[in-house]
Parts: C-alpha cells; sequence; structure tokens
C-alpha cells in the first residue's frame, strides 16, 4: 500500500492495525535477526535515531533487550509516527517520534548528536535523494566514534540474488525513482560523506545489514 505525502508517493509495508499500533509481516521476520546485529553494537546508554521507522517495530525489539538506551524513531508519516509513539508509550528507552523527512535539506540541523543513525529497508523505496540526505546529515549529527546501520537489499553486481533483481524490477514499475540500490553506489556515495564500509553482514532473505563507520 502506498500513500501520498507532500505530493510524493510513500511506500508503505502491508500493516494491519490494532489501536494505532501498526503491525507488519516482514517486521516480526525480520526485527529479531536485527536487533541481533544491532544490540552488540550499542554502547551502554547509545542515543539511537532511527529514519523511515515505520511501524516502529525494530526499536520496540531494540529496546526491550537494551533497556539502558534511548531511541528515537522517526517517520515523515503521522499513521507510521501514531503507531511508533503507542509503542514508545509502553517501552521505557523508547522515545516520542520525530517527524524527519531526510530529502528535505537541513533535516539534521537542529537535532543533538547521536551514536547510532538506523535506517531499514527505506532507501530501496523512495527516490536517491533519500540515499544521499540520510548520508549528509549521518556526516552532520554522527559522534566522532559513531556508526550508520543500514538494513536492506542490495544489488552486487553479477552476484546479485535474483530475487532482489525481481524486487527491483517491481520496485522500478511503482516509481521510476525507486529501485533495489547497489551497494557500490551507496559504500561511494557514503565515502563521499567520510565514511567507510566497516561490516557487510548476510542476513536471511537475501538482505544485508552494512555498519559504517567514519574513515580514518
Ligand atoms: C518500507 S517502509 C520501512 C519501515 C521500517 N523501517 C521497516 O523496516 O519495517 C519505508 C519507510 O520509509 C519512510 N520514508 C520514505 N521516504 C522517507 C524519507 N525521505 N525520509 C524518511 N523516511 C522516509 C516511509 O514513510 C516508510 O515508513
Amino acid at each position: 500500500m502506498d500513500r501520498k505525502l507532500s505530493g510524493k508517493t510513500i511506500a508503505m509495508e502491508a500493516r494491519e492495525a490494532v489501536e494505532k499500533k501498526l503491525f507488519s509481516p516482514s517486521s516480526a521476520r525480520n526485527s529479531g535477526p536485527i536487533a541481533d546485529v544491532l544490540c552488540p553494537l550499542l554502547k551502554s546508554h547509545a542515543l539511537v535515531l532511527e529514519i523511515g521507522s515505520g511501524t516502529g517495530e525494530h526499536g520496540e525489539a531494540v529496546c526491550r533487550r537494551r533497556p539502558d538506551i534511548l531511541w528515537t524513531p522517526s517517520d515523515p508519516d503521522v499513521t507510521s509516527r501514531k503507531s511508533q509513539a503507542a509503542r514508545a508509550r509502553e517501552s521505557d528507552g523508547m522515545q516520542m517520534p520525530l517527524d524527519l523527512d531526510v530529502s528535505r535539506p537541513g533535516w539534521s540541523d537542529e537535532l543533538p548528536d547521536v551514536d547510532i543513525l538506523v535506517c531499514c529497508n527505506v532507501i530501496h523505496i523512495s527516490p536517491w535523494a533519500t540515499a544521499k540526505g540520510l548520508a549528509r546529515g549521518a556526516a552532520d549529527i554522527l559522534h566522532p566514534e559513531g556508526r550508520v546501520f543500514l538494513y536492506g537489499p542490495f544489488l552486487e553486481g553479477t552476484a546479485s540474488a535474483p530475487s532482489n533483481l525481481d524486487f527491483d524490477s517491481s520496485l522500478k514499475a511503482r516509481n521510476p525513482e525507486w529501485g533495489v540500490r547497489a551497494l557500490a553506489d551507496v559504500k561511494t556515495l557514503f565515502a563521499a560523506h567520510g565514511f567507510q564500509l566497516e561490516k557487510r553482514i548476510d542476513m536471511p532473505s537475501n538482505n544485508l545489514s552494512l555498519i559504517f563507520s567514519r574513515s580514518e
């Protein structure tokens, strides 16, 4: 289901609503594996900012395991923010959501620095301007030792999974500005903002976790 926001089409995963809290089947599947990778990366009392948090399930899953951290979800979509707020009311570490669209210049200007910027399943299902804004904002907002955590499908040339190539075609049919991003392009983009790929982790269903840190 896609939603119109300020004239732009925003992609939403399939969701079911229960009292404002939204649930997505894909988040139910991947929240555990994502938390497995993220939790060891988080120092004690880490400040986390998540971009495009959707239903808010990833933040809730990590906060359940790591009650010491502060996790701020965000989304440009108001229905998603309501779901994130419903989860924040029930989870000690989860903060009230922010209205952030990272394709807007200056989105990070008024925000405090954070230890880790998390972005799952967003940059393929929005224009490339979103990835560019994310990388630009990361350079602005992350502590010197901070990291960017990206999760989702990526293309890796001839090694690309057939399911990701099919997904790429279906995204482009929905919106020519969307598409599964090439890992090489994402690395080049983040390198231009002073980040190197520290770790690439294979995840279920041909997804990847990517951890970027500042270049030495
Ligand atoms: C496919 S959903 C993924 C939601 C969640 N991260 C997950 O993995 O289940 C994509 C989300 O990205 C958000 N989004 C799209 N464009 C964005 C932008 N420019 N800045 C921030 N979030 C954006 C959408 O509103 C939507 O909630």
